[in-house]
């Protein structure tokens, strides 16, 4: 028996064409609208998963580190505050920074469990192999869900800390993150437990815009893919190099947008969903917002889905913060 043999397998909550369902409809939908715009979740195909680790070491990409320090800093604080039978983590990725919160939990208390959550497979698996030799004692499940729509799928038992990381929630639109807060407390509600929420704190221009537009070029190449996932998902023949990346801040908002601009005029054939679109020359298409926050709003949003703040932890300089509820 092979060592990857007795790991456990990824549990698939997404129904088999589910990928591809949900795909087209957002895409129709995105392209299809004006302005035209696609959710940043399709990202993430295996090239997309590997892109975002390499955003996360760049010199100018200062949220992981920041997140980082903070774990380093205050995770013994932070598991005392919140212990935990089972660790539930959305959007896990890489679960590179996870072992400073498995390790402190692991000395507050009872922890057993640990399950990862995503919709990259690629990066579930590695994250397993990875932490099945760093924890052998504790049972790791790794499942393929959707945290939008799936999370009452999500297994757990005893008191539970959901970690929601990386500020992941800063992708989602007001409204969605309205609902996804309250998904957490209902998911929360019959076991009791927590939601650690990482969310980027408003930066100046000076620092937040190269983290989002570094000069070697992986954000744009990162920006770019989610056009190669179409081609490849949808037959789409999308000329991925014509397209310019641009990372703007809405003052507005408080968010970035992350654009891709057409550089000269195109029609474009999706035959996948059998449409075809036309480009402007310097028309904008929107693949992402990363919203950044004030730490006032962060409890004020946590406050509204019924979860009260019991700690807030921050960087150094200020950059990102980790905030922890329980259910009302
Ligand atoms: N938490 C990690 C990774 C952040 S990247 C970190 O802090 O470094 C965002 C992750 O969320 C990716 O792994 C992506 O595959 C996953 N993701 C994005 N949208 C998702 C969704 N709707 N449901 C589940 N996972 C999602
Ligand atoms: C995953 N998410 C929190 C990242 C962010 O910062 O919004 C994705 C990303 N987009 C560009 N760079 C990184």
């Amino acid at each position: 028996m092979t060592v990857s043999d007795a790991l456990p397998d990824i549990i698939h909550h997404l129904p088999p064409d589910h990928h591809g369902r949900n795909l087209r409809a957002d895409v129709r939908a995105g392209l299809t609208g004006s302005p035209k715009t696609l959710p940043p979740k399709w990202f993430y195909d295996k090239n997309g998963s590997d892109l975002f680790e390499q955003i996360t070491k760049l010199p100018e990409y200062y949220p992981t580190r920041a997140e980082r320090e903070v774990l380093t800093n205050h995770a013994e604080s932070i598991a005392a505050a919140g212990p935990a039978e089972t660790l539930i983590e959305l959007g896990s990725g890489s679960s590179r920074k996870t072992p400073l919160l498995l390790n402190a939990l692991k000395k507050a208390g009872p922890l057993r469990r640990y399950v990862a959550v995503d919709v990259s497979d690629g990066a579930l698996l590695e994250a397993r192999d990875e932490l099945s030799s760093a924890f052998p004692d504790l049972d790791l499940q790794a499942v393929a869900a959707d945290f939008e729509t799936q999370l009452h799928l999500v297994p757990h038992k005893g008191p539970t800390l959901v970690a929601f990381l990386g500020g992941t929630i800063g992708n989602m639109e007001p409204e969605a993150r309205a609902r996804f807060l309250q998904n957490v407390r209902d998911l929360l509600l019959p076991t009791g437990g927590s939601l650690l929420l990482g969310t980027g704190l408003i930066t100046p221009p000076h620092v937040l815009i190269p983290a989002y537009d570094d000069a070697a070029g992986v954000t744009a190449d990162f920006n770019r893919n989610v056009l190669r996932v179409l081609n490849t998902e949808l037959g789409a023949d999308f000329d991925v190099e014509a397209f310019e990346h641009a990372a703007v801040w809405n003052p507005e908002q408080e968010w970035i947008e992350m654009r891709l601009r057409a550089t000269r005029p195109m029609l474009v054939h999706l035959p996948g969903i059998n449409l075809d679109v036309w480009f402007q020359e310097g028309e904008e298409l929107r693949t992402e917002i990363s919203a950044k926050f004030r730490t006032s709003g962060i409890i004020a949003e946590l406050e509204a889905a019924q979860l009260k703040t019991i700690g807030q932890w921050a960087d150094e300089q200020n950059q990102y913060a980790l905030t922890l509820a329980e259910v009302d």
